[in-house]
């Protein structure tokens, strides 16, 4: 059921990419299929649009599907973005940062003009932060020093390990932090703000203000959400 419902929506969004259009691609299983029905359209009916990505995955998958690429050297404002989330709240805001995609999802989302979202519906929570842990970059110079900042936060933060015990490194050559929260996070704008004033945090899995549009995947087809 999953996988169908990602990829009803990741089809669904590439069907709002039109002519000319400067567009920010997501990261994510969910974002793949968005890719690959782009990819189709700029082959079937010639569009031309160019793509930034938010990681060196949907790099690869981007230029695997066909879709032209450009960097924010060239451009720095964007049309449409279109991104997965690890949850979504009733009020549009998200935890995401679980493929470690964080900070240049972060920044491209800035720059877009219009923001869709596709989840199933697993990732849609009443509170943030109750069965997923928050994701937070941090620089590894001192990452102990910003670990225990976290942690005075009421949170428990552990470094992202991958392959044992080597750390888990970001597309820009950072730690993550994921932090759990035992009674979910309950003023996630607060903490978006206390979090980035730690120094040594680059950028925390909080995204608010960041979605236009939901798409979310059901069973028994698509609930599209707007603000
Ligand atoms: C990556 C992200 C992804 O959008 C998020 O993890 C959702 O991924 P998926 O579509 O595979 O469930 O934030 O950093």
């Amino acid at each position: 059921m999953t996988n169908e419902a990602k990829k009803a929506v990741g089809y669904k969004a590439a069907e709002k990419v039109t002519d000319g259009k400067k567009l920010g691609l997501g990261t994510g299983s969910t974002v793949e299929y968005y890719l690959e029905r782009l990819g189709q359209r700029i082959k079937d009916e010639r569009l031309n649009v160019v793509g930034i990505p938010t990681s060196i995955e949907t790099e690869k998958k981007a230029i695997e599907f066909g879709i032209p690429l450009t960097t924010f050297d060239e451009i720095q404002t964007l049309d449409l973005y279109v991104d997965g989330a690890d949850q979504i709240d009733p009020c549009f805001r998200m935890i995401k940062g679980g493929g470690g995609a964080l900070l240049r999802e972060k920044m491209v989302a800035s720059c877009s003009a219009y923001k869709v979202i596709i989840v199933d519906e697993s990732k849609v929570v009443n509170r943030l932060g109750t069965t997923f842990a928050l994701p937070v970059e941090v620089v590894p110079f001192g990452w102990k020093l910003c670990e225990k900042r976290i942690e005075e936060m009421g949170c428990t933060p552990w470094l992202r390990i991958m392959n044992g015990s080597v750390p888990f490194l970001t597309n820009n050559g950072n730690y993550i932090l994921d932090c759990r929260f035992p009674e979910g996070i309950k003023e996630p704008e607060e903490l978006e703000l206390r979090l980035t004033k730690i120094p040594g945090v680059l950028c925390t899995g909080l995204f608010i203000n960041l979605a236009d549009e939901v798409l979310v995947g059901h069973e028994n087809g698509i609930e599209i959400l707007k603000k």
